[in-house]
């Protein structure tokens, strides 16, 4: 059975377009444009990172972007407020769809890479706390709270500053929903499909259950460059959140 376009927009909600975000985790621009290739744009959004970028560079972005592609450019900037500003106007000036930064990097960091993006322009998130980082690492840095906490926090002064969401744990989506209204945009890694292979993740959901805990956008990785048939595994998990997202 054909999967439901999700390009129409989902009432009481801010997403339009596909919810899936497929990051391109390879080690060579050659291997991501070739799943690039693959991949509909009206099926997914696709993710570079830190890795791919700094060996593809602003070309690779721009070929994916020239191919019709939203790209989410994943460089989470943390760095003083003029510097962020520019590299978010740079952003900008490559056609992305959504772009990050560092909630760490405090609000007037916040507030100049939201003022740097035009009305109109990517999509601006934040990450809050690593999913990485344990209740130990930030006693390590002097943060006592524990990791729930710090994310609210991170993620108030995200919506004070005016920014679009956060990228989250499927794990920290309910709260964060419940917390900040239906306006707020939830990105969240971590998503596996029923019964596939976990990798080196830990603490996953379905897409299903992600969109029910209340996240917008999901970050998929290896269950789609991984597969020898990326294509139908992008079918079975829109198949997934469409059954979510009509019932
Ligand atoms: O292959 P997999 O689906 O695990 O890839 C998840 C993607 O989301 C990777 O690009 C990873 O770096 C990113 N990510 C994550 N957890 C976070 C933040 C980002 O897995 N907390």
């Amino acid at each position: 059975m054909e999967a439901p376009d999700q390009r129409a927009v989902v009432s009481g909600n801010r997403v339009t377009g596909p919810r899936l975000i497929v990051a391109l985790d390879f080690p060579t621009p050659a291997d991501a444009l070739d799943l690039a290739e693959r991949l509909s744009p009206a099926r997914c959004r696709l993710k570079v990172g830190k890795e791919l970028f700094t060996r593809g560079g602003p070309q690779l972005v721009r070929t994916l972007v020239d191919g019709g592609h939203e790209v989410f450019l994943d460089l989470k900037f943390h760095d003083i407020p003029n510097t962020v500003a520019g590299a978010c106007r740079a952003a900008a000036d490559l056609g992305v769809w959504m772009v990050n930064v560092h909630a760490g990097g405090g609000p007037g960091m916040l507030a100049a890479a939201r003022e740097a993006l035009p009305a109109g322009g990517p999509l601006l998130i934040a990450v809050t706390v690593l999913t990485s980082l344990t209740a130990s690492d930030l006693h390590a840095v002097g943060i006592d709270d524990a990791p729930e906490e710090q994310v609210l926090r991170l993620a108030g002064i995200t919506r004070d500053a005016g920014l679009d969401g956060v990228v989250c744990s499927a794990l920290e989506a309910g709260a964060l929903r419940e917390a900040f209204g239906p306006r707020f945009c939830l990105v969240t890694p971590g998503v596996r499909p029923a019964g596939g292979a976990l990798d080196d993740q830990r603490r996953v959901m379905t897409p299903a259950a992600a969109i029910r805990a209340g996240a917008d956008y999901l970050v998929v990785g290896r269950p789609v460059t991984k597969s020898d048939n990326p294509e139908a595994v992008l079918l079975t998990l829109e198949s997934e959140i469409a059954s979510v997202i009509d019932a």
